[in-house]
């Protein structure tokens, strides 16, 4: 039980209200408003910038810090040390697996890579020229028909499969959604390869000739889904946990994420950030750019700058500035154009003081779209790889909702429409 309280001062009615004050492992305490409503009162917090929405126990963000833990592991020593695959492990199990549980992971992930071959003719339903995230909100999506039947979500086991599945199926839906619009053949996954080396092989390999995968690539592919795999409570993750407070089927959520993810504040932005980068062209063009970004009247932002929650640095963007460096000059890609604007927007912007003072840093965005172009990945795809990784933590805050003690997300309103009035016939309306 909690022995810290707040205090709310009601003047119209004259009365104080104590509301719970509950305290996390680490971080700012919360305060329990539940009691409100028997007070006729509702909280008011459009775009929940100060609401936590659930209790969790899978990522922490520390915004004025630049910190970035999962399961209590700080984001560059995973990125450092560890791979996608077994960050997976961690972001669904809570520990760090041993050899052979994670021997035994890989193994389940690698043996439900592929899918079922109906899935093929979804496809076929869409336009070669149709956007891949739109193509892949409706092909995770149809993965519900498929499975709604053999779900339990009450069952333990039945959502350990549903993960194994999601984590496993969808860099092979990806990879499908790039073949598709290219015109050449779908790939088999191989399961003689890693996660990362078998995306590459579905995305760029064909059955012409044996796929023959670059190191430094599946390194950098890696390091691209192992950063983007979990983010707290962001825009596409909330939306997981409220699809699934209604208890709907995990691939019915987990394609609500994919459609939260898609836009250009959130997801979108590595799209939108490579876009801006071409759309700049050239350093010297890149004061004009700034302006129209501090410019109130021009809708114009810096695409990969600035978070709801980071407000000194996104630690994520750190490291992936340094595997863009290692990537390029792996690659012998001297002076990539994009790069060097990229980084002197960066010192830019940095320098400004309507950056420094709205506390606008690079995110996670701003440069994973120069690596994922370096890789050979269309910049219509930058979104979908963001879904790729982000999967894994969109169903391990599913599951944990679902495993806990959950209620059906239900918010309510400000209401500032018509009070009650009564129907005008049509001719008596003016
Ligand atoms: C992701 O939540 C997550 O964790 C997300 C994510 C994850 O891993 O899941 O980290 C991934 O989505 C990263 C963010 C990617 N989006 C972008 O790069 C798009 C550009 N950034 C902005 O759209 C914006 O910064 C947001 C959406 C990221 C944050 O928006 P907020 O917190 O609601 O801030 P805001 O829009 O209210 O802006 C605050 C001020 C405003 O000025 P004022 O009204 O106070 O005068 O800062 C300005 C904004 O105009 N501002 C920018 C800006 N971002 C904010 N001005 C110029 N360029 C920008 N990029």
């Amino acid at each position: 039980m909690t022995n810290k309280k707040a205090k709310l001062s009601l003047s119209e009615q004259g009365t104080d209200i104590e509301l719970p004050i509950y305290s996390g492992t680490i971080g700012p305490d919360v305060v329990d408003v539940g009691s409100l409503t028997s007070q006729n009162l509702f909280t008011y917090d459009p775009g929940f910038v100060s609401t936590a929405s659930c209790e969790s126990q899978i990522t922490y963000i520390d915004g004025e810090k630049g910190i970035l833990l999962h399961r209590g592991y700080p984001i560059d020593q995973l990125a450092e040390s560890s791979n996608y695959l077994e960050t997976c492990y961690l972001l669904l199990y809570g520990e760090l697996p041993s050899s052979e549980e994670y021997e035994k992971f890989v193994s389940v992930i690698q043996n439900h890579t592929m899918v079922h071959e109906q899935i093929r003719t979804f496809f076929n339903g869409f336009r070669r020229d149709a956007h891949p995230m739109a193509v892949m909100c409706g092909v995770v999506g149809a993965l519900s028909a498929f499975y709604h039947d053999s779900l339990d979500i009450s069952n333990e086991r039945h959502r350990e499969i549903a993960a194994y599945r999601l984590v496993a199926k969808i860099p092979t839906i990806a990879a499908m959604c790039y073949k598709f619009s290219t015109g050449q053949p779908f790939m088999y996954p191989d399961n003689r390869l890693s996660y990362s080396e078998n995306f590459l092989h579905m995305m760029f390999g064909t059955p012409c000739e044996p796929s023959k995968i670059s190191p430094t690539l599946a390194k950098a592919m890696d390091r691209i889904f192992l950063l983007h795999a979990d983010h707290e409570q962001n825009a596409s993750t909330s939306t997981v946990r409220l699809a699934g407070s209604s208890g709907a089927n995990p691939f019915a959520c987990i394609a609500a994420g994919i459609v939260a993810l898609w836009g250009p504040s959130h997801g979108g932005a590595n799209e939108a950030v490579l876009e801006m980068l071409q759309e700049i062209g050239d350093v010297s063009r890149i004061d004009e750019y700034v302006a129209r970004a501090k410019d109130k009247e021009d809708p114009f932002r810096l695409m990969g700058f600035g978070h709801r929650v980071y407000k000194n640095f996104d630690p994520r963007a750190k490291v992936m500035k340094e595997s863009a460096d290692e990537v390029l000059q792996e690659l012998g890609i001297e002076n990539d154009p994009l790069l060097a604007i990229a980084k002197r927007l960066e010192e830019i912007a940095l320098e400004d003081d309507y950056f420094i003072s709205k506390k606008l840093y690079p995110n996670v965005d701003f440069y994973s779209g120069i690596i994922l172009k370096a890789i050979g990945i269309p910049t219509s795809m930058f979104t979908v790889i963001f879904a790729v990784g982000r999967t894994v933590g969109w169903i391990a805050h599913w599951n944990e909702m679902i495993s806990g003690n959950y209620r059906i997300g239900r918010p309510r309103q400000l209401y500032t429409g018509h009070a009650q009035r009564d129907f005008v016939p049509m001719k008596k309306r003016s």
